[in-house]
């Protein structure tokens, strides 16, 4: 009897979710040789790991949220967020520039969302019809293509990389992006794309300004050219708060809107915010999908249809964290704490991939552009070679489609160099 016909009960599209998580077998690989008495290094996990080992935890957010009275806790929060977390959220994703943005006419919303994976679930359920592909770039996070064919998607694809580096654009391949949308314009009623921009997972790539604005560009003269399709720009913020311009992006929107560009009706940006990582509180479940349009009429629409999304699906978020943190940064120095913390946490990423990339020149190995975040990306024919290669020498990587994935969160300061050299001996042996 094979598992189809034992597993009779289960739908076919249930059938279709096969497999463990790559990045949770490598993690156990890991934990294994080090359970064995290896010094194994742990460049698997993607949560921020002090240099001990343990769990990075912002202090500032630990000990507010401990004081917290029980019914923030115990009680349910309003379907669509406590109002000060919806505030903060819009806060969250444009930073100094809301006040601009907010005064050249847009209109923000937010409603909120059990994570950044939540905020994600929403624009796949709602600004994509069923069947139609949504556009990322050829380097992803995994559960992108889950979230999306959980909601009768699929995926078109442009490289992340341009193949002959543009002096304009060297981090993004405008003519791939522009293709790619006119081929969905063409066929699809309305498109949307998710750009994990800045400190993208898994390479760490950020765009610059120049490369911003040439994609906002791009993505709003085709909104113009084509006013009967809707266009939605994501932009996934999971780890903006990491990055050396964590509100870029609010910084370009308003720097276009500055210099004349229309703002066409069909065009729609979006930030799916995450709480999980910039206050880490990965398993208290807190982001927010934050949306732009100058229409205010559209964005309490928008709020209506998240709101309902949101009761059909995982009926209200978790409120706890909505609280405290709307109350941590409703003060100038509930906020110089918190950030004070982030820049601690920020500094152990940054002094990890400054050394990684020095050792990589010095070892010859051809890591990809890498700026901000968690992660490092080395990109390659043979992922799972690379991946085993390094493991021989317990340096334990995620194998990921084109290639490995360098957890710097997790990995010690002072085994940064050994990942290094492990990719130098794989490279040798494997490509
Ligand atoms: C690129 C990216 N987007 C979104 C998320 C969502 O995070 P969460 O749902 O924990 O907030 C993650 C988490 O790892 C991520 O890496």
């Amino acid at each position: 009897m094979d598992e189809g016909d034992a597993m009779q009960y289960l739908a076919s599209h249930g059938h279709e979710k096969t497999g463990n998580d790559v990045i949770f077998s490598w993690f156990a690989r890991y934990q294994h040789a080090a359970e064995a008495g290896a010094d194994a290094v742990n460049g698997t996990v993607g949560a921020l790991l002090e240099d001990s080992g343990l769990l990075a935890i912002n202090n500032v957010v630990d000990e507010a949220i401990r004081v917290a009275p029980p019914s923030e806790f115990a009680a349910y929060a309003p379907l669509k967020g406590l109002p000060a977390f919806l505030d903060l959220a819009v806060t969250l994703a444009l930073g100094e520039h809301r006040g601009v943005l907010e005064g050249l006419g847009l209109h923000t919303g937010a409603t909120a969302t059990p994570g950044g994976s939540g905020a994600l679930f929403q624009a796949a359920s709602n600004f994509a019809e069923r069947g139609d592909a949504v556009l990322l770039r050829d380097r992803h996070w995994g559960p992108y293509v889950g979230f999306l064919k959980g909601c009768g998607l699929g995926i078109a694809t442009y490289p992340l990389l341009p193949t002959e580096p543009s002096a304009a654009t060297p981090f993004l391949d405008l003519d791939g992006f522009r293709t790619a949308l006119d081929g969905l314009v063409q066929s699809q009623g309305s498109v949307m794309t998710w750009l994990n921009d800045p400190a993208h997972n898994p390479t760490g790539l950020s765009l610059p300004p120049e490369s911003r604005y040439a994609l906002l560009n791009a993505f709003m003269e085709s909104a113009t050219r084509n006013e009967h399709t809707g266009h939605t720009l994501l932009l996934d913020a999971a780890y903006h708060l990491y990055a050396d311009e964590p509100h870029g992006w609010a910084e370009t929107i308003a720097e276009a809107l500055n210099a004349g560009l229309p703002w066409p009706e069909n065009l729609l940006i979006c930030f799916a915010i995450s709480l999980s990582k910039s206050h880490t509180i990965y398993g208290l479940r807190t982001g927010a999908v934050v949306y732009l349009h100058p229409e205010e009429s559209n964005v309490q629409r928008l709020n209506d249809v998240m709101g309902v999304t949101g009761r059909q699906t995982w009926s209200a978020s978790p409120r706890i964290a909505q609280h405290v943190l709307s109350e941590l940064h409703a003060t100038p120095e509930g906020g110089a704490a918190w950030s004070s913390e982030r820049d601690r946490l920020a500094d152990l990423l940054t002094a990890r991939r400054d050394t990684f990339i020095e050792a990589c020149q010095r070892h010859g190995v051809a890591v990809n552009p890498s700026h901000d975040g968690f992660f490092a990306w080395y990109e390659c024919t043979d992922p799972v070679a690379v991946a085993e290669a390094c493991a021989n020498q317990h340096v334990y990587l995620v194998p990921l489609s084109g290639g490995v994935r360098i957890g710097l969160c997790a990995i010690p300061q002072s085994k940064v160099e050994r990942v290094a050299e492990a990719l130098a001996k794989a490279a040798e042996a494997v490509e």
